[in-house]
């Protein structure tokens, strides 16, 4: 059995995804929903899918609160999924090449500090870009800057509807994101 842990500050639908996915497999299971917001939609979807999920607030990331539970359920992949909080460096050390997070853009491009939710899609359609896509890759202590393990990209107009683009890259995350983590489970597993 692998023990996948689910960080998400937000609405949590790709955490939806990921345990809905996962939620009839005999060899993966969704341990817990971790958030660092209290008023997180993610909270409902841990309700809803009888999944613990558990508050843990910045001072407690900081002072290793986030290692000691991931480290007491013998996690194996740490699914990042809209967790807008730095990941702290002693879970990056931990577990390198075990966290993996998402990016609704097209890496290197419109990454970074503050490039999340529609802000990302307000640049892509600044630019007049005619696709985007997203990108799902290893974490490591900067942001948005780990190595890349997949992109999936879709066309878009040169200045479509942020919110439209939005739509787009959604259906891209939902479709690809547990796939993706199923393989990389199944690659572990290859190796053990
Ligand atoms: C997604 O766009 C993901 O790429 C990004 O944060 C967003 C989370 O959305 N990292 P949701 O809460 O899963 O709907």
């Amino acid at each position: 059995m692998k023990n996948i842990a689910i960080l998400a500050s937000g609405t949590g639908s790709n955490a939806n995804e990921v345990a809905k996915y996962f939620a009839i497999s005999d060899d993966v299971n969704v341990s817990i929903i971790l958030t660092n917001n209290p008023q997180a939609g993610v909270l409902q979807v841990a309700e809803r899918r009888f999944l613990p999920s558990v508050v843990i607030s910045k001072q407690g990331l900081q002072k290793g609160d986030l290692l000691k539970i991931l480290n007491a359920l013998q996690i194996d992949l740490v699914v990042l999924a809209g967790f807008l909080l730095m990941i702290p460096c002693d879970v990056v050390e931990a577990y390198e090449g075990r966290i993996v997070n998402i990016h609704p853009a097209l890496l290197p491009k419109y990454g970074g500090k503050g490039m999340y939710g529609m802000r990302v899609h307000e640049a892509v359609s600044a630019a007049g870009d005619t696709e985007t896509g997203i990108t799902i890759h290893y974490v490591n202590e900067k942001y948005d800057e780990g190595d890349i393990i997949a992109q999936y990209k879709v066309s878009i107009k040169a200045h479509e509807d942020p919110e439209l683009i939005r739509e787009k890259v959604q259906e891209l995350e939902h479709k690809y994101y547990p796939r993706v983590i199923a393989g990389l489970l199944n690659a572990k597993r290859a190796e053990n």
